[in-house]
């Protein structure tokens, strides 16, 4: 099928190259000419695994990139809207770029059209794009509205899209259902993952993807409520770990108990300094004011964003216990992002902690596998910071080392070396990213969120300097 998505953020672009993956010919839209054209040649502008391998196969040939509204759409009989709805300052979420976007197609349409929201909306936004179109001269028989919202995460985001737990189809007449269904086709049938080129499936995927058929307003209420409740999860299991640490518990353990529940289970119940991104902090403000419009008071959802912005504050505390003052001491820094696998610094806890770290007095040399670039443009150049190519070097004679993002590459660094690096062996772990047993052999003093303190085990660190010496 010939499909056009409009917005080349994360959504758009991973759901272009994708929906090229799976057969069809798909052309992103986006007003940024400087992006188009960096996509044109086949430069990414976000870090995504597997993102430069698809553009690689299909760019120029079924996947195409234009800043023209006009040609995207005509060829075009389903149409993906993928533009960014930010909070406006109540906290809902500001959708006059969708509903300019459906002006403009209005404008341009030249027969039937499917017009399909991927962008995270509010319950009823469906409405008024039926609304929107027919005012702009769009007869009701010309064109059908759905919703078809997206659960990638970014850094997983092509493997969330080709082998997702569930495909919502959100349509209110069966056209719609009809022609999204053919689009999903060869994940709905299992196809995509038996063919021979296809990018290989993450080990817990449900392959065929399950498809769940709804009205339009119901597929904006899971998308909502679905990133509501996993922020709550995070929320819930860091308020768990501020109590496991005064009561000398572990939370490895304990989310170890509570997520062997199968009606709990273990995902999304990793403790550590909050969550952040584009995503969860917008999407929760906006649930809200989704509620609050419709006369509920939804206060769980504060109390989710007040727990989530403590464990900041918690995290700040810790750093001061570990090492009493904070004014000129040096602190490496490992992970930027607002998590690992991404080089999205978008409402990163991780930024939060050096902005404060840096209005102490510290000094701080910070590393990102991926972020560095846009971490960069965060800071003042006048800002006591630095940027390192490796972990090892941002070490170097440090105070203490702070864990802030989870990548892989933290998990597998050598820790004697990097112990060596700095100048007291004192790790204060945000994301839990080391085992307690692990640290304690390699003689650290290791601070983590949820656990309790551990101390150097003195033998091995003895008996390791002994073995350098
Ligand atoms: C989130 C959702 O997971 C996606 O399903 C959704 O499609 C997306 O938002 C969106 O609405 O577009 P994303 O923001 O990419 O995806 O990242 P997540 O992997 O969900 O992580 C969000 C934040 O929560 C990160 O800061 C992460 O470090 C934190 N987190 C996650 C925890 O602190 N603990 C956990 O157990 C899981």
């Amino acid at each position: 099928m010939q499909v056009a998505i409009v917005g080349s953020g994360y959504v758009g672009l991973v759901a272009a190259a994708c929906l090229a993956e799976i057969g069809h010919t798909a052309v992103c839209i986006d007003n940024d000419a400087a992006k188009i054209a960096a996509l044109e040649r086949g430069d990414p502008p976000i870090h995504e695994e597997f993102l430069p391998v698809l553009l690689e196969r299909h760019r120029g040939k079924t996947l195409h990139f234009t800043t023209s509204l006009e040609e995207g759409i005509r060829k075009s009989a389903i149409i993906f809207i993928a533009v960014p709805t930010p909070p406006s300052e109540s906290g809902d979420a500001d959708v006059s770029v969708v509903e300019s976007v459906c002006q403009d197609i209005a404008r341009r349409m030249n027969g039937f059209r499917l017009v399909v929201v991927k962008s995270t909306v509010p319950a009823g936004t469906n409405n008024w794009i039926r609304r929107v179109l027919q005012r702009n001269g769009v007869q009701a028989h010309c064109f059908d509205a759905a919703s078809n919202p997206e659960f990638l995460r970014e850094g997983t985001a092509v493997t969330d899209f080709l082998y997702p737990d569930r495909i919502v189809l959100g349509c209110d007449c069966g056209r719609a259902a009809e022609m999204l269904k053919q689009v999903y086709q060869p994940l709905l049938d299992g196809s995509y993952a038996a063919s021979k080129n296809a990018i290989p499936a993450p080990d817990d995927a449900l392959v065929p993807a399950r498809l769940i058929l709804t009205s339009s307003a119901s597929a904006e209420l899971i998308k909502q409520g679905s990133n509501a409740f996993l922020a709550m999860k995070i929320s819930f299991i860091n308020a768990v770990a501020n109590i496991c640490e005064a009561t000398d518990a572990d939370i490895e353990e304990v989310v170890d108990g509570i997520g062997s529940d199968q009606r709990i289970g273990r995902k999304f119940l990793k403790p550590g300094i909050g969550y952040g991104g584009s995503c969860f902090p917008k999407d929760l403000l906006a649930f809200r004011a989704v509620a609050r419009d419709q006369g509920y008071d939804f206060r769980l959802l504060e109390e989710v964003k007040r727990i989530n912005e403590e464990q900041r504050r918690l995290f700040l505390r810790k750093v001061r216990g570990a090492l009493w003052t904070l004014k000129g001491k040096r602190l490496a820094v490992l992970g930027l992002a607002y998590k690992g696998g991404t080089d999205d610094i978008r409402e990163s806890p991780a930024i939060g902690i050096v902005q404060a770290l840096l209005r102490e007095g510290c000094e701080i040399v910070a590393y990102d596998p991926a972020a560095m670039k846009r971490a960069k443009a965060e800071f003042q150049p006048c800002c006591s910071i630095r940027f390192t190519e490796t972990a090892y070097e941002a070490a170097a004679d440090a105070d203490a080392l702070l864990v802030l993002a989870e990548w892989e590459e933290f998990a597998a660094l050598d820790l004697e070396r990097l112990r060596e690096q700095l100048k007291h062996p004192i790790v204060i772990d945000g994301r839990n990213v080391y085992s307690r047993e692990q640290m304690r052999k390699a003689g650290f003093c290791y601070f983590s969120v949820g656990r309790p303190e551990t101390q150097p085990d003195v033998r091995s660190a003895i008996q390791s300097s002994d073995a350098a010496a």
